[in-house]
């Protein structure tokens, strides 16, 4: 593209918001040109004052970047159009709308908005029709928000995407997570090391409302969610009821024929979801494997009993389920909207 648009990232110091950093630093169509965290952090240069928490290196360019504070009118002024937000939900509730409401896209992680009847949860590659959404908010004269979903949905909904056609008619996932989905700081070291929490406070209930929006199913989901000490990448038991018998081959096609259209936007995998023949994976140790790193979902030890198809799969919590989902968000909105203008 030649004239990249210019970006900025709220919430920038955080798990999700690491994420972004490393992901727009060299992106062909976006220019990151605004880093925003909580205020105190305001004109504090970025590599000094950001824990680094990813197992890639912080690019060089953003660790030459300072904060700015967040402030609406001087994002405008700085020729900004695209907010990258990686904020806490009850932060987010404000400033995306009054960015919204000041004509920016607002790309957001936060559970904000994502049950706004107008507002997209989006996943290209399994609702890209939800994207028309941002004309009932007033696009082109105004701004607007897409969500994407919570991680814990974001992996399963890829995986879930192809086997729509079968009819899902019950849906039973046991969920092992990891501890970047809390945040940073996030949970205190004494209460997850060598532990297993069973409660996610609020995950279940997303996954249900989520899952449903996204997928367009109404079939009963049935989430159990679990925190363990690895660091990324959310690993997922899943069961499923169909309404005819669908046998395994008919599943491994499905996945193998599931992708992307020529040319991939940027942050797109060719493969969405890749079956692993061998029976111990997927692994959360694989979470930033795959092409683009952390965007392929892995699926693995697919097995039928009675009328139940069962089988794994492990999705990036920060990746696929956060910064990259958002990213993805942001170009398939300039395929759309705004290549075709130009
Ligand atoms: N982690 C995941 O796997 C995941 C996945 C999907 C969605 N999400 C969602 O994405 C969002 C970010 O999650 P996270 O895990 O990255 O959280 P996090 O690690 O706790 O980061 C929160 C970020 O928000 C900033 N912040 C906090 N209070 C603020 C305030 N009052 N004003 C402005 N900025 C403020 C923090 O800046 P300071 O460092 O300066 O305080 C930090 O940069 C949340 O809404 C979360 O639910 C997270």
């Amino acid at each position: 593209m030649e004239n990249k648009i210019k970006c900025a990232v709220l919430g920038a110091t955080g798990m999700v918001g690491q994420v972004f950093l490393s992901m727009l630093a060299n992106h062909p169509w976006f220019e990151l040109t605004r880093v925003i965290a909580s205020d105190k952090r305001g004109g504090q240069n970025v590599a000094a004052s950001t824990a680094w928490l990813l197992p890639q290196p912080m690019p060089t360019e953003v660790a030459a970047l300072n904060f700015n504070k967040y402030a609406v009118d001087q994002l405008k002024e700085s020729g900004v159009q695209i907010i990258f937000s990686a904020l806490p939900a009850d932060i987010a509730r404000e400033a995306e709308a009054e960015l919204r409401d000041a004509g920016f896209w607002v790309f957001s992680n936060a559970g904000a908005f994502r049950h706004e009847e107008n507002v997209p949860i989006l996943i290209p590659e399994v609702n890209p029709e939800a994207l028309r959404l941002i004309e009932t908010q007033g696009f082109p004269q105004r701004g607007f928000i897409v969500t994407n979903s919570n991680c814990t949905t974001a992996g399963l909904a890829v995986a879930l995407a192809p086997l729509r056609q079968f009819s899902i008619q019950k849906l039973f996932v046991s969920t092992y997570q990891a501890i970047s989905g809390a945040g940073y700081p996030g949970l205190s070291a004494l209460d997850i090391m060598g532990n297993a929490i069973p409660f996610i406070n609020g995950e279940e209930e997303k996954i249900i409302r989520e899952c449903r929006k996204i997928l367009g199913i109404e079939a009963d989901i049935f989430p159990a969610c679990v925190r363990i000490p690895v660091k990324f990448g959310h690993l997922e038991s899943v069961w499923i009821e169909f309404e005819h018998d669908v046998s395994n081959e008919d599943i491994l096609n499905a996945w193998a024929k599931f992708g992307n259209d020529q040319p991939p936007l940027p942050t797109a995998p060719q493969r969405p979801v890749l079956y692993q023949t061998e029976e111990k994976f997927p692994q959360p140790k694989q979470a930033f494997e795959g092409r683009p790193p952390g965007m392929q979902v892995f699926t693995g030890r697919l097995r039928k009993q009675h009328k139940l198809t069962g089988f794994f799969l492990l999705a990036n919590n920060i990746v696929r389920g956060a910064a990259g989902g958002s990213i993805i968000n942001a170009e398939v909105f300039i395929q759309n909207y705004q290549r075709q203008e130009s």
